[in-house]
Parts: C-alpha cells; sequence; structure tokens
C-alpha cells in the first residue's frame, strides 16, 4: 500500500476470555496508525460477565467494542450459529476489507465463516496451531478457520509445517512471534504483586514454600465427574505440600457443584477464587513455585516468565513450550502428576528458553505484513 491509499478497514473480532489478551496489542498498534488501518472492534458476547470481560478491557486498555453482538452462552452448535446470524447484518453494513480473527474459540470460527462466504479476507492470527485431537473443540475451530484464511500468522515455527501439510500455500503463511506475549512484556511491570492478591483470598493461608497457581476448565477435564475428582483427589494432595491458588473458571465451578465434589476442596489447602484479573493472574505466576493448568495460553506465559509449568493434558498444540520452555505435559494420571510434582519441587523444574520472536513485537510485524499485503492485493487487482 503506498501512502496516498486509504486505510485498510479491519473488521478484528473478540469473544472470549484467552482473545482479549491477544486484540489489545493489536488494537494499540493498528489504532496508532490512523492514516493506514481503520480498525474496528467486534465483542462476539460469548464471554460477557465482569470476571470474564470487562476486567480484562479495563486493565488491558482495549477500547469498547464498536458493535457488541451479546450472544451469551449455549451449545456449541447455538452459540456458533447466533453468531453467524448476527454477524452477517454487520458485515453488510460495514463492508471492511478484511476481518481479522485470533485464537481457536467458537468465535473465530463463525465469524471466519461469515466473512469468508462473502468473499471478505479473512486474517488469522495465532494460525496453525494443532494438538492432533480432534475430541477438543478449539482443534476443530483450528483446523476449519486456517482453511479458509486468506492470511494466516504463527507463533512458532511447527505451525507452518503443521499448515502446509494441510494444502495451505506457503506464501500465505508469516511467522510474526506471539501477541499473547506482547500482552504480557507490556504489563509486567504493571502486574499486580502476588502478596496483595493473595492477602484478598479467603482461605489461603501463606506458606514459607511459597505457593502455586492451578486452573482447570477443559471439558476432557471438568465435564466428567470421575475425571474431575480423580484430579481433585491428587490436587488435594499436592497443596499438602505446597498450597495452591485456584482462580475458577465459571464452567468448573458449576460442574464442582453438580458433582457434589465440593466437600473434596473443603478441608484442602486450595484456595478457591473468582476469575482473577489479567494483572492479577500475571503478578500471580510471575511468584508462583509451580502452575498446575489445562489453558493454552497458561502454557505459553509460564514459559514466557521462566515459572515450571505441568499441564493437565494428554497433548498440546504449543509443543515450543515443552521444547524450549518450561512446560511438561503430564496428562490426568495421579501418579504422573505427583511425580512431575515432585520433580518441579525438588529441582525448581526445567529451564527454558523464550522462543524466537516472543520479544513484544508481534502485533507490529502484523501491522507492517498486513499492509504490504494489502499494497501487493491491490497491485494485483
Ligand atoms: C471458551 C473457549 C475455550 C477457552 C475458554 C476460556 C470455545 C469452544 N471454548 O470455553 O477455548 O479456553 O473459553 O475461558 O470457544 N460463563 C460465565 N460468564 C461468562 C462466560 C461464560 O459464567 O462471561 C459460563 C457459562 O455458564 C457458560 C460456561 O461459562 O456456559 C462456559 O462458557 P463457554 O463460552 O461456553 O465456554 P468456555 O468453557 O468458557
Amino acid at each position: 500500500m503506498t501512502r496516498s491509499d486509504p486505510p485498510l478497514r479491519l473488521l478484528c473480532i473478540v469473544g472470549a476470555r484467552p482473545n482479549f489478551m491477544k486484540i489489545a496489542p493489536l488494537m494499540r498498534v493498528f489504532r496508532a496508525r490512523p492514516d493506514r488501518f481503520d480498525a474496528r472492534l467486534v465483542h462476539t458476547g460469548q464471554h460477557y460477565d465482569e470476571a470474564m470481560k470487562d476486567a480484562f478491557f479495563r486493565q488491558l486498555h482495549i477500547p469498547e467494542p464498536d458493535i457488541d453482538l451479546g450472544v451469551g452462552s449455549g451449545s456449541h452448535a447455538v452459540q456458533t450459529a447466533e453468531i453467524m446470524r448476527r454477524f452477517e447484518p454487520v458485515l453488510d453494513d460495514l463492508q471492511p476489507d478484511v476481518v481479522l480473527v485470533v485464537g481457536d474459540v467458537n468465535s473465530t470460527i463463525a465469524c471466519a465463516l461469515v466473512a469468508t462466504k462473502k468473499g471478505i479476507a479473512v486474517v488469522h492470527v495465532e494460525a496453525g496451531l494443532r494438538s492432533g485431537d480432534r475430541g477438543m473443540p478449539e482443534e476443530i475451530n483450528r483446523v476449519l478457520t486456517d482453511q479458509i484464511s486468506d492470511l494466516l500468522f504463527t507463533t512458532e515455527a511447527d505451525g507452518a509445517t503443521n499448515l502446509m501439510r494441510e494444502g495451505i500455500a506457503a506464501d500465505r503463511i508469516h511467522f510474526v512471534g506471539n501477541v499473547m506475549i506482547d500482552t504480557l512484556l507490556a504489563n509486567r511491570e504493571r502486574a499486580i504483586p502476588a502478596e496483595e492478591t493473595l492477602g484478598g483470598i479467603a482461605g489461603f493461608a501463606g506458606d514459607p514454600a511459597g505457593f502455586g497457581v492451578l486452573t482447570l476448565h477443559r471439558p476432557s477435564n471438568v465435564d466428567d465427574p470421575v475425571v474431575l475428582r480423580r484430579l481433585l483427589e491428587v490436587l488435594v494432595q499436592l497443596s499438602e505440600r505446597l498450597p495452591l491458588v485456584f482462580p475458577i473458571h465459571p464452567r468448573t465451578r458449576g460442574r464442582i457443584a453438580d458433582a457434589g465434589l465440593s466437600p473434596v476442596l473443603a478441608a484442602s489447602r486450595i484456595a478457591l477464587t473468582d476469575p482473577l484479573g489479567y494483572l492479577q493472574l500475571l503478578g500471580l505466576m510471575a511468584k508462583a513455585r509451580i502452575v498446575l493448568t489445562d489453558s493454552g495460553g497458561l502454557q505459553e506465559e509460564t514459559t514466557a516468565l521462566g515459572i515450571p509449568c505441568v499441564t493437565l493434558r494428554e497433548n498440546t498444540e504449543r509443543p515450543i513450550t515443552v521444547e524450549q520452555g518450561t512446560n511438561t505435559i503430564v496428562g490426568t494420571d495421579p501418579a504422573k502428576i505427583k511425580d512431575c510434582f515432585d520433580e518441579v519441587m525438588a529441582s525448581g523444574g526445567k529451564s527454558g528458553r523464550v522462543p524466537e520472536l516472543w520479544d513484544g513485537q508481534a502485533a507490529e510485524r502484523i501491522a507492517d505484513t498486513l499492509l504490504a499485503w494489502a499494497g501487493s492485493r491491490a497491485e494485483a487487482a
């Protein structure tokens, strides 16, 4: 694009909590260059409450969405369909040049699908991650979104290999680094000190050994009461060695209550708290001795922070966090979880390094690549 061209009209999509830290640096970079980008923000409303949405917009200075589709919760089919139904008239009205989606949630595939069928270019940020596990709803969203994207931005070198194996042309793929780590680096100094957050958590008893952080929300871990009980029981045992802070996702809170598992946690050193804001969780992770999680984002954030991460899943779509970072995949077998925990307690865990291009500049690279790509499309037209 030349300087005299009109700004590129982008419609950026967010829906669920993990999208917010990915969109924050992109909106900042786009809005800092109003002569080159006319960027608007659509929130689908997949996540909607104070703890799951508003706290993130405030803390990360994400501009208020231009449009809120207000879809709320539902089954996968209902949620995806409702986003598509409500997004279509927005696209007809705004006619952007590009729809930009991030990550792998239902909002990502829903908006990408509507856009591509209307002949509007789709740009996918965080493309090419694969767990190889089609039982995971996000894996379906990843594969399908990548297939219909015109421009694909990857966070790790494996991404291009995965995409090319699925027939995606190399010239659509750009390795730019990790926007989630842009957000982490930009906010590290602003993180709320762990002591402050811990002081506000009822039932948290300090220990000279320190503390660990626990998160769990994947359907494969929390939806089956047998799996959930097995996990909670081993985690309770671990908490006897090291108190654990457990910011609890609404899905998990509901499943624990439905399965009658609250008594398992009641007398333990696992301190439950509502979902935390970004700056609170960042402050906690930075000081934790260990993070136990089934989240994708936390696997990357712990690698960037150099904090040991034990992933309570059988696989990961983010293998670089294992190969280069501090992450270990242990699954849900109690014996393996205990062994890995013991190893981290004894040795301090793996010493990793920060992966290539996880340097805080991914959003800038995306902006530059987008402009070059839009320029070459205009020339070809
Ligand atoms: C979604 C994403 C998942 C991501 C996770 C992060 C998909 C397929 N899944 O899963 O990839 O890791 O977000 O949180 O898109 N709820 C609230 N308040 C809210 C939102 C949800 O209480 O603001 C409750 C509702 O009871 C809802 C449940 O949480 O039924 C689950 O929400 P949903 O968006 O369906 O899926 P997540 O498990 O959050």
